[in-house]
């Protein structure tokens, strides 16, 4: 799908489709009052026959409008217009997208982005629409042998404006909702694979493929690395699998290298079997959905590489499956992790925070600015906050407010929730430094406290996706989240940091 931006006179577009807003209850927007003007009503006209009332959602699809120069033109409705905000224009772009994808219009001009969203600019309206129509086409159909192959017949979308607007800013916004966009995919693809297939090797091979495309550094850590470096807690995980764990490191170094990076820890279990405290059979296969944290770090950094991005960013991704067999850990049993911390497994389910620990003290050696982890860690996240937000939990009250309004800005929710000691407390044990798992209570927190122990030495964000990262259903399938969060993260800090030393 190719993009861009012009502006004109809705009328004088020669395209397959020219797409309009309609609010309630027929209030024509300005370019849909220009198409009228042009056509001397026939829109308004239209609309009095009570075929469309500008309901949020609803479309109406016109062919052959007089005075027109295009084939088509799609009436999109917008809701009130006093409630029209971020969500109601997703959700409206949402619309158009899964309309044209039903006709046969190769090409389409979008008069969308003028009207006003409160609180978004013009550059909002874009990335978001360039986001949106990426998602509307996004299949994965791969290793079906009878792939859908009614070639694609939307192919160049133009997002228009009938008053001249600044190109340049426009341009980049329209990159940015690329780069974020062809981010999502590559976290869906991986997500999406079968379990089978998507092994920790196959992602320590795609790190590779990735550096030589992006020119990013990448290390891959062997299981004989890990146990020279003590990482006994991550290696607990991969005991019970054949298939080899690895750590894999991905290094975009895009200012200085003085610059302290921004450190992406991605959770990575391939497949979650729950290991010796195995897992009901129902719905296990959605537990290849597991390493989305990981494949959340793999989308950023590409998005990231692809805008070139001034910024330091680091990608650590602990891998491995989580099986039960002959060797796995059992409940019980006590292992070392590579901060010398001891750790007495209870539940091998809690698998995600035994191998983040040791990810979270190998991350210690970029001297991070923040780190941040991503992980599908807990289902208790998923019974608090459902698969609207992801949850936040942090150890620096400022960081967690940035991530917070980046999540606002990219319209990829997540939630704070507190860290407090008195949650701590939960994970005592008799035997051992602490216990893997902190009762039925509060799951989310007492996994983040967890965590917490590991990252005393530097400003620490967590992300549990485990409700967002992937839809269960009819439409199963990965969300590419928190990729959009992440990247208007650091798109933010890159953004400021460059601005701070041209003044
Ligand atoms: N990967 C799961 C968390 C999960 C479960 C995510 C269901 C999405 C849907 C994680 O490894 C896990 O099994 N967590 C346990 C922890 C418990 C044993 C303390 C859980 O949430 O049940
Ligand atoms: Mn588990
Ligand atoms: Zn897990």
């Amino acid at each position: 799908m190719e993009f861009s931006i012009n502006n004109g006179n809705p009328a004088k577009q020669r395209c397959a489709c020219v797409v309009v807003g309609v609010f309630e209850t027929r209030i024509l927007s300005e370019a849909a009052k220009t198409l009228d003007k042009n056509t001397n009503g026939y829109i308004s006209n239209i609309l009095k026959n009570g075929d469309m009332e500008g309901k949020l959602d609803s479309t109406l699809l016109l062919h052959n409008v007089p005075n027109t120069l295009c084939k088509r033109v799609l009436l999109v409705g917008l809701g009130e217009k006093s409630n029209f905000c971020d969500r109601e224009y997703r959700s409206a772009i949402r619309s158009t997208f899964n309309k044209l994808n039903e006709t046969g219009a190769s090409d389409a001009k979008l008069f969308l982005i003028e009207i006003p969203v409160k609180n978004r600019k013009i550059t909002w309206k874009i990335s978001h629409t360039v986001i949106l129509a990426i998602e509307s086409i996004y299949r994965s159909d791969q290793l079906k042998s009878k792939r859908n192959n009614n070639k694609q017949q939307l192919q160049k979308v133009t997002l228009s404006t009938i008053r001249k607007m600044d190109f340049a800013t426009g341009k980049d916004a329209l990159q940015w909702g690329l780069a974020t966009a062809h981010g999502m995919s590559l976290a869906k693809d991986l997500g999406n694979l079968p379990p089978n297939i998507c092994t920790p090797t196959y992602l320590a091979k795609l790190a590779v493929k990735m550096a030589k495309n992006y020119k990013l550094k990448t290390t891959i850590l062997e299981q004989k690395d890990m146990e020279k470096l003590g990482m006994g807690s991550l290696l607990s995980v991969a005991r019970g699998s054949n298939e080899p764990a690895k750590l894999i490191t991905l290094e975009y170094w895009g200012q200085n290298k003085k610059e302290k990076p921004f450190v992406l820890v991605g959770k990575g279990v391939t497949f979650d079997t729950g290991g010796i405290s195995l897992k009901p059979a129902a719905n296990m296969d959605e537990m290849k959905y597991d390493m989305c944290g990981a494949a959340s770090v793999f989308g950023t950094i590409k998005a990231i590489a692809q805008m070139q991005l001034p910024i330091n960013v680091i990608g650590i991704i602990p891998t491995t499956e989580n099986m039960p067999g002959g060797k796995a850990t059992k409940p019980g049993d006590i292992v070392t992790s590579m901060s010398g911390q001891t750790i007495e497994i209870l539940n091998t389910d809690a698998e995600g925070r035994l191998i983040l620990c040791d990810a979270l003290t190998y991350a210690e050696r970029y001297k991070p600015e923040v780190i941040i982890d991503i992980a599908t860690l807990t289902g208790a996240c998923v019974i608090a906050l459902g698969h609207v937000a992801s949850g936040l939990l942090s150890n620096d009250d400022k960081l967690a407010t940035e991530l917070l309004s980046a999540s606002e800005q990219a319209a990829d929710r997540a939630w704070h929730l507190p860290l407090w000691n008195e949650y701590d407390e939960q994970l005592g044990s008799n035997f051992a430094d602490m216990a893997n798992i902190g009762g039925r209570d509060a799951g989310t927190i007492t996994a983040s406290c967890f965590l917490s122990r590991f990252t005393k030495k530097y400003r620490w964000a967590h992300l549990d996706i485990a409700g967002t990262a992937w839809k269960s259903g009819k439409n199963k399938g990965a969300t590419g989240r928190p990729v959009p969060l992440l990247t208007q993260y650091l798109t933010t800090h890159a953004t400021k940091k460059s601005s701070e030393k041209k003044s």
